[in-house]
């Protein structure tokens, strides 16, 4: 036992670990600790996640819809996969991997949209014990090609093209430029969706339809180690390149499974739609991963919110009587913008249970969702955690915890949460605010940054030792409730997705005309941040439009357009210590119209730049 967790724990975690299909047990429960960032669990234990996720509910729910498809275009039929059917599928797509030469421990990079074949084939993987790492379908084909260099990906599984709303995303021409020159992806397996035209290069590219049909039909699955990788997810951190987070397999699953139960308490039948993209870690965790571990329908939705129309997602709750709704502030605040009077037409009387991720969640869309699409008798789960933490670790459980707006109110069993003052110490009074940390280990924390383990230490355990750092602030009021604040580094949370400034800044750097630039999170009514890029030019460039278009586009080549800032103002200076470092904090406080909080800025090394900035804001339309 560690002399980390508490008896209580170790037994919490145990007892829960009792509740999965293991080849074999576990010979200790934890080892290691936050100070080395070694924590280890299950040692000795071996099980394979998809035995977990279908193989055991074959017996009692072969017939039950395990995942129902909802396509881009309402005129085009939904489908859903039973668990037999769900099974079959994943056994097939295992052993058409396995035929290409995919083994344990090889990496497997999926680019694809939002279809049945993606969840498939993450699971495939998983029968394998191959390791799979999904890039979402918006980053550029040069950020895919970062991430293939770094996981060093031997096969692609991609659409011909994919549907989000009125575009047609050309994914496979999008891998052949990402691959350009790059050894080391030997396959690429292209599923077809879209029915564009597409260049196939022989004894490279294959037509999945064509060779999964000589697929056998039954594939055993592999027992892996309980520390076996399951997957890579890269996501942003405040500097340099993205970070492939790298989450195992049995401490994954077992809280991934038991959070899902308990925060939407979930029942036999309910049926749950998550509508994050499987390119990020909600997706992963409680659109695939959690309702299959409880033998859950889920849905899987391809579109987006407004298309054709706003009332998009409310017909699909309807058709589908869904009753767990769990979707991101950002999606919420874009359709309170059309009126509640959308909403206000549908009944959507199935919805038991609605939860909000990503991002805090402002009071007034709080109660929008809540009053029009919750009709005042669903509860909200407001649920934070992370990448990183592979699981929600604070939130209300659906029906039991007494709700506060905006608030994700308490840690789950076995999390321990504090907050911690400037100085780096624990604050212990009940009422506090402070940067939010995890004082003692859980099961789904990731165990490592891929290639860069010194890299993890930094980023998570080095600002407090002996602690998990998140990144964010957070307020503890009197009843022990957290309102997560933000965070409090240099990540912006764009929509829910992270955004690391100096990534950014690199790509706008890129552009010749741009000698320094800096971005820092600008306030948006629907996004929740944006972006805010003060530029500084090469001698003798003006701002203009055909700048700030060139700059956006340049940012959209190298990382996607998730990424391009929202207001470019070009300056000729910006604030800088005498040491040469930019005071972001200036910038921010310019940017969120709090001037008069700036404070002295009589020691930069160039004070009088910071009158000029302010003169020349841009603002939102
Ligand atoms: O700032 C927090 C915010 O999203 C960050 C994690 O982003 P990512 O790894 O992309 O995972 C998003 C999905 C889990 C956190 O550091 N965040 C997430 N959930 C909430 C939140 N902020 C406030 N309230 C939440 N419920």
């Amino acid at each position: 036992m560690s002399n980390l967790l508490s008896a209580e724990q170790s037994e919490y975690w145990s007892e829960l670990a009792q509740t999965y299909v293991w080849k074999k047990k576990w010979d200790n429960l934890i080892s290691g600790d936050f100070h080395k960032a070694d924590v280890k669990w299950f040692n000795g234990a071996e099980l394979n996640i998809t035995e977990n996720c279908l193989d055991r509910h074959l017996e009692n729910r072969r017939n039950k819809k395990a995942l129902i498809f909802e396509p881009n275009n309402p005129n085009e039929p939904s489908s859903f996969l039973t668990y037999g059917e769900l099974h079959l599928s994943v056994c097939r797509f295992a052993n058409l991997l396995k035929s290409k030469g995919i083994k344990k421990g090889d990496v497997v990079c999926f680019y694809m949209g939002m279809t049945p074949e993606l969840m498939i084939g993450i699971l495939a993987c998983a029968r394998i014990g191959a390791i799979h790492t999904v890039v979402f379908g918006g980053f550029s084909p040069l950020s895919l090609r970062g991430r293939l260099e770094d996981s060093k990906a031997k096969l692609i599984v991609t659409h011909d093209g994919a549907y989000r709303g009125d575009k047609l995303i050309q994914l496979k021409a999008m891998v052949d430029e990402a691959i350009e020159g790059l050894d080391s992806v030997e396959t690429v397996l292209v599923v077809k969706r879209t029915n564009n035209e597409i260049n196939m290069k022989g004894g490279r590219d294959y037509n999945y339809e064509t060779v999964i049909k000589s697929a056998e039909l039954y594939c055993p699955p592999t027992p892996v180690e309980a520390e076996h990788p399951l997957f890579i997810l890269y996501t942003s951190g405040s500097t340099g390149k993205p970070k492939g987070l790298l989450h195992t397999t049995a401490g994954y699953m077992v809280h991934v499974g038991k959070s899902f139960k308990d925060v939407f308490q979930y029942k036999e039948n309910d049926i749950f739609w998550c509508t994050a993209d499987i390119g990020w870690i909600t997706g992963h965790s409680y659109m695939t991963y959690g309702p299959l571990l409880n033998g859950a329908t889920t849905v899987m939705f391809e579109g987006v919110p407004t298309f054709p129309t706003p009332a998009r997602f409310w017909e699909v709750v309807e058709k589908h009587k869904v009753t767990h709704l769990y979707t991101a502030p950002t999606a919420i605040r874009s359709l309170e913008k059309f009126g509640h009077e959308i909403p206000d037409k549908f009944k959507m009387s199935s919805l038991k249970v609605l939860g909000s991720v990503g991002e805090p969640i402002n009071e007034e869309a709080w109660h929008w969702y809540h009053k029009h699409v919750g009709k005042e008798k669903c509860p909200i789960v407001d649920t934070w955690w992370q990448t990183e933490t592979g699981g929600i670790l604070i939130s209300p459980m659906a029906g039991l915890t007494k709700l506060k707006p905006a608030h994700a109110t308490l840690p789950l069993p076995g999390i321990e949460p504090c907050l911690m003052d400037e100085n780096g110490k624990e604050i212990k009074d009940l009422v506090a605010s402070g940067n939010l940390c995890l004082k003692t280990p859980w099961p789904s924390l990731a165990r490592t940054i891929y290639g860069d383990h010194e890299r993890f230490i930094q980023t998570y355990f080095s600002t407090y030792p002996g602690y998990y750092f998140t990144g964010d602030g957070a307020k503890r009021d009197s009843d022990g409730y957290y309102r997560i604040t933000g965070r409090v580094d240099d990540v912006i949370n764009v929509s829910g997705h992270r955004i690391g400034t100096a990534e950014v800044e690199d790509a706008i750097n890129e552009h010749p005309s741009v000698i320094e630039s800096a971005v820092v999170g600008l306030p948006h009514p629907i996004k929740g941040q944006g972006l805010y890029a003060f530029v500084i030019p090469v001698d003798g460039v003006e701002d203009s439009e055909a700048l700030e278009k060139e700059i956006r586009e340049t940012v959209n080549k190298i990382i996607g357009p998730i990424a391009k800032p929202d207001l470019i103002q070009v300056v000729e200076g910006l604030p800088k210590t005498r040491s040469g470092k930019i005071m972001r904090r200036i910038l921010r406080k310019i940017v969120e119209n709090e001037i008069e909080s700036i404070g002295d800025t009589s020691t930069l090394l160039n004070p009088e730049i910071v009158e000029k900035l302010i003169a020349g804001k841009k603002e939102l339309n």
